[in-house]
């Protein structure tokens, strides 16, 4: 019988080709006990505005409000306001961390790891991933790692010229959001008679709502942000009534089904990450019409798929994630400044290398920043 045995070695290399750790073999049973996740705290939230300002209240806060059957989520496609764009910086999550700083919310010696949700998704998830790799910058100072992703400048433009197919398809995850959502606790007369039932305004996606939460994995505190699509009725400063709207197309054969649990594993560890409860469903046809709503609850999911075609175990991601945290503190020497890059490739682990001043140049631009982080927050640091 295939059980799993001790965790995998660090193989490292001579420096200038750096260090690599293989990944788990998903195909066995996972039977050690995972490593504990604590419920995540929200430490504070902010808004992004229609003019991507940030502000540190809840005014891009949205409420919950049942989407509709039937809904056609190509309506509005014309008016998106699409915000191009960007590199993975962390300057929004790291304003936050200094606020919460000063305000005593928390403490960054205690902190081992500021990341965006997004980054955190993709590292505990790609021992499962077969189709799409990832890079990352690093950083580790004060014994706190900084992880962005790394977004070459081709890769930027090549995200914001992504085929018409392509767009329309991702526009319907942001309509399914509109639909599902109030900017007040009870669906208002808002929407006009020019617009069809439920629609909760036109898509702007400069316009978010984030939560800053506080959770440790293993023996490492976190310090994640994200965005929240809505909350149910109210916000109370904890997770409890956070929701979180996906789509996904309708199933219609078990090969489908196979495909829709395979990638319930994304939306699990995106909403558990930040301590997300529910994810509501939208099931649509490929051309945007939504067939069927179904709510999940997100400590449900690992059940829901053991055993089944495109089956995932939860426990394997958290113990890599543990895994890949120490490789990385091991790893990773701490100096002024320096920029380190890891790479997944699917199916053959990831490696780390530090980079050279080029390539560093070629991540930091010409904004003012130490490495990758901006230079007002390497002053804090330093002070
Ligand atoms: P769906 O995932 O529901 O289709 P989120 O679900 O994370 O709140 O993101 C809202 C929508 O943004 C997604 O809706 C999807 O359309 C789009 N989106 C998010 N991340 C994406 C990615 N990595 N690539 C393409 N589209 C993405
Ligand atoms: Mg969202
Ligand atoms: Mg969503």
């Amino acid at each position: 019988e295939l059980v799993d045995g001790p965790p995998a070695k660090t193989r490292r290399l001579d420096p200038e080709s750096g260090a690599e750790l293989p990944f788990p073999n998903t195909k066995v049973t996972f039977l050690r006990p995972p490593p504990p996740f604590q419920k995540p705290m929200p430490i504070s939230s902010f808004s992004y505005d229609k003019s991507r300002a940030l502000r540190f209240d809840n005014s891009s806060m949205r409420y919950y409000a049942a989407p509709p059957i039937g809904a056609q989520l190509s309506y509005g496609y014309n008016r998106w306001v699409r915000r191009p764009e960007e590199k993975g910086r962390l300057d929004g999550l790291l304003t936050a961390f200094s606020r919460a700083k000063k305000d005593n919310k928390v403490n960054l010696a205690d902190v081992g790891v500021v990341s965006w949700r997004g980054v955190m998704t993709k590292i505990l998830t790609s021992p499962y991933e077969e189709r799409d790799g990832w890079e990352l910058n690093v950083m580790l100072e004060h014994g706190t790692l900084y992880l962005e992703e790394h977004t070459s400048d081709e890769k930027v433009e090549e995200k914001n010229n992504i085929e018409p197919r392509h767009r329309t398809q991702m526009y319907y995850g942001y309509a399914f959001e509109s639909y599902g959502t109030s900017d007040t606790p009870y669906r208002g007369q808002t929407s006009t008679s020019a617009e069809p039932p439920c629609w909760g305004g036109d898509v702007d996606t400069n316009v978010q709502w984030c939560s800053v939460v506080r959770t440790k994995l293993g023996d490492t505190r976190l310090l994640i942000g994200g965005e929240v699509d809505c909350v149910r009725e109210k916000y109370t400063g904890t997770t409890d009534s956070f929701v979180e709207l996906k789509t996904s197309m309708t199933i219609r054969s078990a090969q489908d089904n196979a495909r829709f649990e395979k990638k319930l594993l994304k939306f699990y560890f995106q909403s558990f990450l930040l301590g997300v409860p529910e994810i509501v469903v939208g099931f649509r046809t490929p051309r945007g019409e939504v067939k069927e709503v179904q709510s999940f609850k997100t400590t449900q999911l690992p059940r829901l798929v053991r055993g089944k075609a495109g089956a995932w175990d939860p426990s394997m991601c958290l113990d890599w994630g543990c895994q890949f945290i120490s490789f990385l503190k091991e790893s990773v020497v701490e100096e002024k400044g320096t920029v380190w890059r890891v790479k997944f490739v699917p199916g053959n682990g990831v490696r780390l290398v530090k980079l050279d001043e080029t390539l560093v140049e070629e991540v930091v631009g010409k904004e003012d920043r130490v490495g990758f982080l901006p230079r007002w927050y390497w002053d804090e640091l330093t002070e």
